[in-house]
């Protein structure tokens, strides 16, 4: 695992989009694992502007999400499909039948979990980006979660939904209680796996995953069995790395 440490947001997010537009540079018709929440807004923003200025395409590029929150219409401003909208996809010119996230629609959840980890199993994802909860999840894989399982609905934990209620006019009633969710397995068939987190919040989860310790109570310590992983922390979320 290659640990790179930055002074600040602002850093991780230039380092892990110079990862991104690397990729992309070197192979234009690439497919990436991406993820939602506000770890990577900054790392999109970079991306965005490589487009911009004519530095990266992503007109080949193709992209699958880790999940969908359910309970929530897919034009909700707070679904995840919305999210990457707004924050990406919108803003580049990836095509929209290249984009895929999760379905939480329809009253046939596991036929829709079915579907999606039918198209993730027949895909390369060659790099995964991801975010770490508090709670050390990834995904929306909680502590707990068996490693082999693949895309699946998920009860999120009280400490996740408090900690996301802040995009939800900070009312924990408003946070919906269930998501669909990539496996771990799904995660570790990735190619690549890039995760970045920043702040206080995230140093105990950083400093457990890091120890190499592999235990389902952290989920993202199953990163510990892929053997290309890099990890972008600003100095906050790396506090506690034992020296
Ligand atoms: C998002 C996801 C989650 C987040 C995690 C951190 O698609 O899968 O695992 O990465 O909850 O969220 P933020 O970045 O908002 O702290």
């Amino acid at each position: 695992m290659k640990i790179i440490i930055t002074k600040d947001y602002q850093e991780l997010s230039e380092k892990a989009a110079e990862i991104i537009i690397d990729l992309v540079k070197n192979n234009p018709s690439c497919t990436l694992g991406l993820a939602t929440g506000s770890s990577p807004i900054g790392l999109y923003k970079n991306l965005i502007k490589a487009y911009e200025d004519g530095v990266i395409s992503f007109k080949d590029v193709k992209s699958y999400n880790l999940d969908e929150y359910c309970e929530l219409p897919k034009q909700h401003r707070e679904s995840y499909y919305s999210f990457m909208h707004a924050n990406l996809f919108d803003h580049i010119d990836i095509k929209e039948e290249n984009t895929h996230l999760p379905s939480s629609e329809g009253s046939d959840l596991q036929a829709n979990c079915k579907a999606y980890n039918k198209m993730l199993n027949s895909t390369v994802v060659d790099l995964q980006l991801l975010g770490i909860g508090a709670n050390g999840h990834i995904g929306f894989n909680e502590p707990g979660t068996p490693f082999k399982n693949e895309t699946s609905v998920i009860k999120l934990t009280d400490k996740t939904r408090e900690d996301n209620k802040r995009f939800f006019d900070g009312d924990i009633n408003q946070v919906p209680k269930y998501a669909i969710t990539m496996g771990i397995k799904n995660i570790l068939n990735a190619k690549s796996i890039l995760l970045v987190a920043n702040g206080k919040n995230k140093a105990e989860a950083i400093a457990k995953l890091v120890s190499g310790e592999v235990t389902e109570d952290l989920p993202a310590s199953a990163l510990n069995l892929h053997d290309n992983v890099t990890i972008i922390v600003d100095e906050e979320a790396a506090s506690l790395i034992e020296k």
